[in-house]
């Protein structure tokens, strides 16, 4: 995989305009750009159809998490999208997880198409010990080994890989095997602003980590030259 291939660009604005500059600006340089809940629900599905047209592959991140039949029927309609990655949440269950993992592939082979990559988010990453224990009443158990555990399950229901914090990486890989794809945010070059991020990692630790895919948002975007800061990224990651 070419380095650039690795970044995904997050795409945490609401309109459609502000989303298709920076596609426009940035396809050449990063593997794909991430659409959430805040540009989909703003912009439509369409804007996933944009985006292909300006040469960009896309991460869907709308997080599923229903009953199988639902998050299934979810995941054949964002399949049809074309889209290079979705996600779904670890915590809708085995039956979930399989059912959205197959009906994927299904949907894919039906078009002809190369199945989307499928990734799990295990425990979110603002979620305390204490929360969990708490109030999700999953006591005993420190959070990295349940991150770990979903992961794991996800593997097992055919899910392609996880989204995870850079601290989750080195045991999630030791866990699940060199073919699970590694997804995570919370990057920062040294050169650029944390933001709100508090537990940071540059892209080269995150690779050396055993990342596969890294979520990039405000240290392009807020960059002075988005472009220029995609490729001092890229070469960071090929250095
Ligand atoms: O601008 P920045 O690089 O902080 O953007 C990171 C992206 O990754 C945002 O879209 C954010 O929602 C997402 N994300 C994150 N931390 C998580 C999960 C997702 O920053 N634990």
């Amino acid at each position: 995989m070419q380095a650039k291939d690795r970044i995904i660009l997050a795409l945490d604005v609401d309109s459609e305009q502000e989303a298709l500059k920076l596609a426009e600006q940035l396809s050449a340089h990063v593997g794909a750009f991430k659409v959430g809940m805040q540009l989909f629900n703003s912009a439509g599905p369409q804007i996933v159809d944009m985006i292909h047209k300006l040469g960009g592959r896309v991460f869907v991140d709308l997080k599923f998490h229903d009953i199988p039949n639902t998050v299934a029927a979810a995941g054949r309609v964002i399949t049809r999208l074309g889209c290079h990655m979705f996600n779904v949440h670890a915590a809708g269950g085995r039956e979930m997880m399989k059912a959205v993992a197959g009906a994927s592939r299904e949907e894919a082979a039906k078009l002809g198409s190369t199945p989307p990559i499928t990734l799990a988010v295990t425990v979110l990453t603002s979620i305390s010990q204490q929360e969990l224990e708490q109030d999700m009443l999953i006591p005993g158990m420190p959070v990295e080994d349940v991150v770990v555990k979903w992961a794991q399950m996800a593997r097992d229901c055919g899910i392609s890989g996880v989204v995870c914090s850079p601290r989750e990486i080195s045991a999630i890989r030791n866990a699940c095997g060199p073919d699970f794809k590694i997804v995570t945010p919370g990057i920062r070059p040294l050169w650029a602003a944390a933001n709100d991020q508090k537990r940071i990692t540059t892209p080269r630790d995150a690779l050396n980590l055993g990342a596969d895919y890294m979520v990039i948002g405000r240290p392009i975007t807020h960059a002075e030259d988005p472009v220029q800061a995609a490729k001092r990224i890229i070469d960071e990651l090929e250095g």
